[in-house]
């Protein structure tokens, strides 16, 4: 037996027996002579003393003793004595009344020096990752992996008492859109051919449904290979989610009652639910964005009719051209300095804006060199519209409506960053749904139609109709919704096509010709036409969610090992390079010298 306890457990009850516990040296302190050492497990942390009238060779070999040591003592639990009147107990551990004064010491094995300390946060991102197995003995990062565990486990629980049934699907896959790039895996048995890793599990789970599973789950891992981000990794994981015979109103209690139990579980809170609804038009014009953060306000309010005939020659035009005008107050922001103005600029034009026209409301007075342009009449309608007083800054956005959207949702996000709105507000938890997204958006560059969602989600049957008039495609609605917290996108899902008709012509309408349809999804057309379930699912983003209820700020603090901004797990070195012999047995050859060349 290697302990008796660990190293949170010993408490003044235990005084006078005899414990054993092992861990990491911690800390070590000689204090004129006598070792006290803090030993540390996942638990906690106890304090040793090492004596030598206790035990001389114990108390010798403890002055060798270094940081991240593992060790194991053997000693005697004591209440931690008074001094000179004084009480040596240390309320900030759980241990702190008692410490164990060693009798056996064993060394199990020496450390080098770290090459980072662990109890100071460390801004050199790489060097962390390189030694992720060290970065990960933080307690922040020991209590994330923990949190990970317990939410996955609360999720899977309620599942489970709800009678979905968990199901392995592939990894070694077909390609499936979900609009990133495949990862693929060249075949060595069938020469030039190659599996995909699934970007989620969404045939597989369809398929389930047509098998008669009614009520599918998955932890899924999933891979993307797209540009990475905060909130973004190559390979991360689903909480993947498919049931037949349920409405929309059945998907949305379930996972209501799933993330609710996750923050309880992780975080202790009663969640309301049901979460509250927005629209896909909506949220974007509100907010400009199809996955609001409403914990500030700053919404965007259209002032198209204002301007109709203005003389302000920007707007007028635009509207003119069926465009809007739209403005956000930056409450109390006048104080902008020009850098940020300028950074504005950017974020507007990166979005799609012409420019960035502005208002600073400041000693009474509108400074921009737009107001000369306004009259009387439209000054006092965005006074009124907008609430403006004194120390307000205002920003407009002036475009056709998904380019205004997108700008002021951009620029809502940076001024409130700027103002650091949302500093204090991890404890504020906005759960909603965005419901209605369109089925369809047309992609001017390709000149093709592309699903909003996927393929397989069902457009609302009261606008099927539409799917006639090439005209109509984009005011087609799909039962589509989304799961929101705080800004982040934390779920998507569909009711779906289970209709092989249909199926079909949905392809049609994104451009897959019959010989592509039945090459690339003929098994799903076959399937639908054997008597395939009404169904519907949804994927939740464990990461995300993890993230978010650890109050953390990238999921690359909720992943083991997650990989670095460009794709590289910088503690194994992968991707790595392989020998010709492997490439040749799979048929490949690299172009990479080539192409550098
Ligand atoms: P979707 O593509 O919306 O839907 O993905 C569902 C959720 O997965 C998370 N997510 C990611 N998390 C981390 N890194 C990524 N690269 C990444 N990409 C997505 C998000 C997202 O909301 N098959 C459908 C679901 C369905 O229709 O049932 C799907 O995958 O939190
Ligand atoms: P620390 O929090 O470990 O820095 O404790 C403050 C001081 O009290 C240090 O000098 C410690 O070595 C000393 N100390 C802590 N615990 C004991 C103890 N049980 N007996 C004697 N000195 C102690």
């Amino acid at each position: 037996m290697y302990r008796t306890h660990h190293c949170n457990e010993l408490r003044k009850s235990h005084a006078g027996a005899t414990a054993t516990l092992v861990g990491w040296v911690n800390t070590v302190r000689d204090h004129h002579g006598v070792i006290f050492m803090d030993i540390r497990d996942r638990e906690g942390v106890t304090q040793c003393v090492f004596r030598s009238e206790e035990n001389a060779e114990a108390a010798a070999l403890s002055h060798q003793l270094r940081a991240e040591d593992v060790v194991q003592v053997t000693g005697r639990v004591d209440a931690r004595p008074d001094i000179e009147g004084k009480s040596t107990a240390n309320a900030a551990i759980a241990t702190g009344e008692i410490e164990l004064v060693a009798t056996e010491l064993k060394v199990l094995n020496k450390a080098e020096v770290l090459p980072f300390q662990l109890d100071k946060e460390l801004s050199n991102e790489d060097l962390r990752m390189k030694h992720r197995y060290l970065d990960l003995r933080r307690p922040r990062m020991a209590r994330n992996l923990r949190q990970r565990h317990v939410i996955t486990k609360a999720i899977r629980d309620r599942l489970d008492a709800a009678g979905y049934i968990e199901v392995e699907t592939p990894i070694l896959s077909k390609s499936t859109p979900e609009g990133a790039r495949d990862f693929l895996v060249p075949s060595r048995l069938s020469p030039g051919r190659f599996y995909a890793l699934p970007q989620a599990p969404q045939q597989y789970k369809q398929m389930m449904m047509v098998a008669g599973l009614e009520k599918y789950f998955q932890i899924a891992r999933c891979f993307r290979d797209e540009d990475l981000r905060a909130d973004r990794q190559p390979e991360f994981t689903q909480v993947d989610i498919e049931a037949s015979f349920v409405t929309e109103e059945d998907l949305f209690a379930l996972v209501e009652d799933l993330l609710a139990a996750a923050f309880k579980a992780s975080r202790g809170v009663d969640v309301p639910t049901p979460f509250p609804r927005l629209t896909y038009q909506e949220a974007m014009d509100k907010y400009g964005s199809d996955k609001p953060d409403r914990r500030f306000g700053m919404e965007i309010v259209d002032l198209s009719d204002v301007f109709a005939s203005s003389a302000f020659k920007v707007f007028a035009g635009t509207l003119e051209k069926g465009g809007k005008v739209r403005a956000i107050n930056a409450k109390g922001f006048a104080s902008v300095t020009t850098g940020q103005i300028k950074r504005l600029e950017e974020v507007a034009k990166e979005a799609g804006a012409g420019g960035l026209a502005y208002i600073k409301v400041e000693g009474g007075e509108w400074k921009s060199p737009i107001v000369k342009f306004f009259t009387d009449a439209e000054k006092a309608a965005l006074t009124e519209r907008l609430g403006i007083e004194e120390g307000d800054l205002i920003l407009f956005g002036c475009d056709q409506w998904s380019v205004c959207c997108e700008v002021l949702g951009r620029l809502r996000l940076e001024a409130s960053s700027m103002c650091e709105l949302t500093k204090d507000m991890d404890d504020v938890l906005d759960f909603l749904w965005v419901v209605d997204f369109p089925l369809l958006a047309y992609d001017a560059e390709e000149a093709k139609w592309n699903a909003v969602h996927h393929p397989f989600t069902r457009p609302r049957a009261e606008d099927q109709p539409l799917l006639d008039d090439e005209s109509q495609w984009d005011q087609i609605r799909a039962v589509a919704y989304d799961v929101v917290l705080n800004g982040y996108e934390l779920g998507g899902g569909s009711l779906r096509i289970h209709e092989s008709d249909l199926q079909s012509r949905l392809f049609s309408v994104l451009g897959i010709d019959d010989e592509e349809q039945r090459s690339k999804f003929g098994h799903i057309l076959t399937a639908f036409s054997y008597g395939a379930p009404p169904h519907g699912g949804i994927a939740l983003g464990l990461d995300r969610l993890v993230m978010l209820a650890c109050r953390e700020e990238s999921i690359r603090e909720v992943i083991a090992f997650p990989k670095n901004n460009k794709g590289i797990d910088l503690m194994s070195a992968s991707p790595g390079e392989v020998d010709f012999k492997q490439l040749r047995e799979l048929y490949i050859q690299s172009t990479a010298k080539e192409k550098k060349a």
